[in-house]
This record gives C-alpha cells, sequence and structure tokens, in this order.
C-alpha cells in the first residue's frame, strides 16, 4: 500500500517535471543557469477561452549561452508555475503558490513583494509598472505620492473606492533605482498578472503611463498616441493613460487622463 502510494507520488513529481521542463524547452530555453534562477523566462499563458485580440505579450527570450548551462535543482516555486498555476482559482492560492518568490533577480533588492489590492470581483482593474520605493517597504502598490494622485483620481474623479478597484502592477518586486523592469523580469512576472486577471475577470483594465501600456499591449507606441482609445488585452477592454507620476510632473496632462477616465466610467454605465 505504502509503496504504491510512494510510487504514485513520485510518478506525479515525475510527470510535472517532465511537464515543466517541455514548457521551457518550448519557450526557447536551451538550458538551465548555474546561480540566477531569475533567468529561467516563465511561460506566458493566454488566459483560457479568451482569444487574444493583440498578440499575446511574449518579451524576447533570453538566450542562455551553452557554456552557462549548469544543471539546477529546480526549485519547487518554479514547478507551482509550470503545472499548477492552471488549477489556481483564488487569489490568495496564487499569492501562495508565489511564496518567496525568487524566480528573477528583482528579488534580490526587494523588501516585500507587491502582489495587489483591492476587491477580488473588481469590475476595474488597474495596472501600474512596479513597485517604487514607498510600495516596496508597505507590500502595496500606489502608496507614494502618485499613489496619493491615484487616489484622488479614484474618490473625486471617479467617486469609488480604492477598495472598489484592484490594483496591480506588471512586475510585483521593485527595480532597482526605479529603472523600467527588464523582459526577462516581465516574462518570469507575467504570469503571475494574467492568473489575477484570470481569477478576478474585470470588465476593465486601465494601464497606467508607457511601462505597462506598451508591455501589455506589446507595442512600442508613444503613450500620448495609446491613451484615449480602447485597446484588448486577452479579450478584457484595456484603457491607456498617463502616469500618475508623470502628472505630477505634468500637471496640465491631468485633463486627458481625465478624458480617459471619463471613457471608463460611461463604459461601465457611470457617467
Ligand atoms: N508606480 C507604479 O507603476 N506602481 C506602483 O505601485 C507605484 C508607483
Amino acid at each position: 500500500m505504502a509503496v504504491d502510494a510512494t510510487r504514485d507520488s513520485l510518478q506525479q513529481i515525475t510527470d510535472s517535471l517532465r511537464s515543466y521542463l517541455e514548457t521551457l524547452k518550448e519557450s526557447g530555453v536551451t538550458g538551465l543557469p548555474g546561480r540566477v534562477v531569475a533567468e529561467i523566462p516563465a511561460p506566458v499563458r493566454a488566459l483560457p477561452e479568451q482569444a487574444p485580440a493583440v498578440a499575446p505579450a511574449v518579451p524576447p527570450q533570453p538566450v542562455m549561452k551553452k557554456e552557462e548551462a549548469v544543471a539546477v535543482p529546480i526549485q519547487p516555486q518554479d514547478m507551482f508555475v509550470a503545472s499548477q498555476l492552471e488549477n489556481v482559482t483564488t487569489l490568495e492560492a496564487l499569492r501562495a503558490g508565489i511564496g518567496d518568490c525568487r524566480r528573477c533577480k528583482l528579488s534580490q533588492g526587494r523588501t516585500n513583494i507587491v502582489f495587489g489590492v483591492g476587491n477580488p470581483q473588481a469590475e476595474v482593474m488597474f495596472v501600474g509598472e512596479g513597485p517604487g520605493h514607498d510600495e516596496d517597504l508597505k507590500g502595496e502598490p500606489f502608496v507614494g505620492r502618485a499613489g496619493q494622485l491615484l487616489n484622488d483620481i479614484i474618490t473625486k474623479g471617479m467617486k469609488m473606492t480604492r477598495e472598489e478597484i484592484y490594483i496591480a502592477n506588471v512586475v510585483k518586486c521593485r527595480p532597482p533605482e526605479n529603472r523600467n523592469p527588464e523582459p526577462d523580469e516581465v516574462a518570469t512576472c507575467q504570469p503571475f498578472l494574467l492568473k489575477q486577471i484570470d481569477i478576478i475577470k474585470p470588465r476593465i483594465i486601465v494601464a497606467w503611463g508607457t511601462f505597462a501600456a506598451q508591455t501589455l499591449l506589446q507595442v512600442k507606441t508613444p503613450i500620448s498616441r495609446l491613451r484615449g482609445v480602447w485597446h484588448s488585452y486577452h479579450g478584457v477592454k484595456l484603457m491607456p493613460t498617463f502616469h500618475p507620476a508623470y502628472l505630477l510632473r505634468n500637471p496640465n496632462d491631468k485633463r486627458l487622463v481625465w478624458l480617459d477616465i471619463q471613457a471608463v466610467l460611461r463604459e461601465m454605465g457611470r457617467l
């Protein structure tokens, strides 16, 4: 009996491992890194039953030189991405599966993982670029100066509360010196954002700023041209607009963000 149970669980582990390695191979990985687990790109999965209206976000995969490829044990958290994400149905389970993430190099400098906050059934989801200094310390998105402005937009402009919206970022750990997240970091974190969207099922996503909009939509078009019109992200209506940090430096453009937010409110039947 006990021998059968052990054989079954060994078989399950072998199956998961095989499936994980096949997924890596499909995404172009030619070897596993020696020390920096971070460089293993995680597969980007489309949301189920939603034909992407734009090409799915698959940033260029880092190609590892043969001599750098040294076998390392598969990390338990990578097994989670490869084989178990499909079975995750709650934000709590997703957060638990992310664990004390070491999948990419951003983990080296972060204080807290900034998973996301808000209504798990939100009609509208905000996506920013990545945590800054204040967010890293608090473990919550948009709590610094830009976050204060975002709160004003939510409460004064939208006449809603922060708790009614779900707020997350493209990457969940603070990039050093607030630099833009790099392609391998985005690729590693993206399955988690996609899963959050899949669980929350927002009707509308607002992408705040150049980086979030260009990354989600996989385009290089300037935010000034992306904003103000509806796009589609895995079948979800997406409105790009200027980042609140940009608005702090360019307050004259607040009127354009207000136009974008009005479009969102109209779509929600709130205007
Ligand atoms: N800027 C972002 O894009 N996200 C945050 O969480 C904070 C600042």
